[in-house]
């Protein structure tokens, strides 16, 4: 299959077009490289600076079979700071990309959704069919793009799937020794900040609120290892039907706390992680665990790897 991979230089996006390759799909890779690397893009694959306003020339170009579109900005509270931004980039540039794609036949999309198009939701595990309500304008947006995918599917036949991610963690190794990872320039995610802070590269870690109603008192998120995330991204691609808009949950189905992921960052590294208490991080539920159940049905999709995997694949990556 040819496929387009927007935002393919950024984390999860460089990941999957490593791992499309590996699998014998064409992969052209369009990044404005806003927040993206060039060097994290496989060098087997076609790249194109651009934003996603502006693809028409390759679409029109090359004869692509689908699409991965993860080109979005993804900072919750830069989000409530600058709201525009998150709907001109994240909305207004995918429903562009997908005119563009109208234009040029293309009619085969999976969108990079997130977990955060929920909001705070009471009953655990979350399913699909949960009330949207998000907390905030990049879960808003997120949840725009999944309507509008829902009304050109109806309307204009698009098959298209909307993946919903819960926390994202680890890093792909290649037997050829190539890696790809997370390498933010505004680093907020856990994993990371951790690693850092074990490493003595950072001020000691803060955790974000010790009164929450769960076990320890902190928060519990559903981590998902980046690896079997693209391995659900590639299924998806297959798994479209033409006219029809599916949305689909990828987490574990299990929940650790703040605490929890600190000791199997302390376990991997045989480092000490420096750590204070802090205040709550405005918007943060107290619990976010998936219901995976759909990913299983119509991928055929199971997570493999746990969170040691995660961490210890993810420090592996900060110190290279
Ligand atoms: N946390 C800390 N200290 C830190 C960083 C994070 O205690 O320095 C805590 C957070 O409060 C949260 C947990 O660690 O409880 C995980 O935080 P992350 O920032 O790693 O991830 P989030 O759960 O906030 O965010 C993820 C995705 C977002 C998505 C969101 C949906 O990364 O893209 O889930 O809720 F929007």
């Amino acid at each position: 299959m040819r496929v387009l991979v927007t935002g393919g230089a950024g984390y999860i996006g460089s990941v999957v077009t490593a791992e499309l390759l590996a699998r014998g799909h064409d992969v052209i890779v369009v990044d404005d490289l806003s927040t993206g690397h060039a060097d994290a893009v496989a060098p087997e694959a076609r790249f194109h600076r651009a934003g996603v306003t502006q693809l028409s020339d390759v679409l029109g170009d090359w004869s692509v079979d689908a699409v991965l579109h993860f080109a979005a900005k993804s900072l919750v509270s830069e989000s409530v700071q600058h709201p525009a931004r998150y709907w001109h980039n994240n909305v207004t540039g995918t429903i562009a990309l997908l005119d563009a794609m109208r234009a040029h036949g293309v009619d085969r999309i999976v969108f990079s959704s997130s977990a955060a198009t929920y909001g705070d939701v009471s009953d655990m595990p979350i399913y699909e069919d949960a009330p949207t309500r998000p907390t905030s304008p990049y879960g808003a947006s997120k949840l725009a793009v999944d309507l509008a995918l829902a009304d050109y599917a109806r309307a204009y036949g698009l098959a298209a799937v909307s993946l919903r991610y819960f926390n994202v963690a680890g890093a792909l190794h290649q037997p050829d020794g190539r890696s790809y990872g997370e390498r933010h320039a505004t680093e907020t995610h856990l994993i990371p900040l951790a690693l850092r802070a074990a490493a003595g590269d950072s001020e000691p870690l803060s955790i974000f609120g010790t009164d929450y109603p769960t076990p320890d008192g902190t928060c519990v998120r559903d981590y998902i290892h980046v690896v079997d995330l693209a391995d659900a991204h590639v299924r998806a691609l297959t798994a479209a039907i033409a006219g029809e808009h599916q949305i689909v949950n990828l987490g574990s189905g299990s929940g650790y706390s703040v605490r929890q992921v600190l000791q199997a960052v302390r376990a991997v590294t045989g480092l000490s992680v420096p750590v204070r208490d802090a205040s709550r991080r405005p918007g943060d539920p107290a619990r976010l665990v998936a219901a995976n159940t759909r990913a299983l049905a119509l991928l055929d999709w199971r997570p493999t790897r746990g969170l040691d995997a995660m961490v210890s694949d993810a420090w592996a990556f900060t110190r290279r």
